[in-house]
């Protein structure tokens, strides 16, 4: 069984109350539930945190195990050389996924300190981002 992991940044645990008109209004729980049972042929884990070193841990924990990690870095992908270090310094194959196009979005958000390294991108599809990458693997 394939081990696969999303790893969700700063401000994603607000999924379904922030912004639901770019975002959507389901919580990541409840999509998260439904993918589990879409797809029970993968070993599925989900991890969350706001904090940029507590994602670098993550990263690198699993980084060297897993069979992929699906990672929406949110904010820091555009400003952190640190969780872009560590993705380029581990094996697990990295999919970056956003909710929103972010390249029709601020010119900041055009920026990715996570592309250069991943494997690929899954860009504004809304939550079925995750799923083209789960699909991916
Ligand atoms: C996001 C896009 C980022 O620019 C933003 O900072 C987020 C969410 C997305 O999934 O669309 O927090 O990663």
């Amino acid at each position: 069984m394939k081990k696969i992991i999303i790893i969700n940044g700063p401000n994603l645990n607000l999924l379904g109350k922030r912004e639901p008109q770019i975002y959507g209004s389901l919580t990541f729980n409840e999509f998260f539930e439904t993918i589990k049972e879409k797809y029970p042929q993968v070993a599925l884990e989900h991890y969350q945190s706001n904090v940029e070193g507590e994602l670098i841990n993550k990263i690198q924990e699993v980084g060297f195990t897993y069979d992929g990690i699906i990672l929406n870095a949110a904010a820091y992908t555009h400003t952190s050389v640190g969780i872009g270090d560590a993705v380029a310094a581990i094996e697990t194959p990295v999919i970056e996924v956003h909710i929103s196009n972010t390249f029709k979005r601020e010119d900041f958000r055009h920026l990715s300190y996570v592309a250069p390294n991943a494997k690929g991108i899954i860009v504004g599809f809304g939550l079925q981002s995750y799923e083209l990458a789960i699909q991916s693997f």
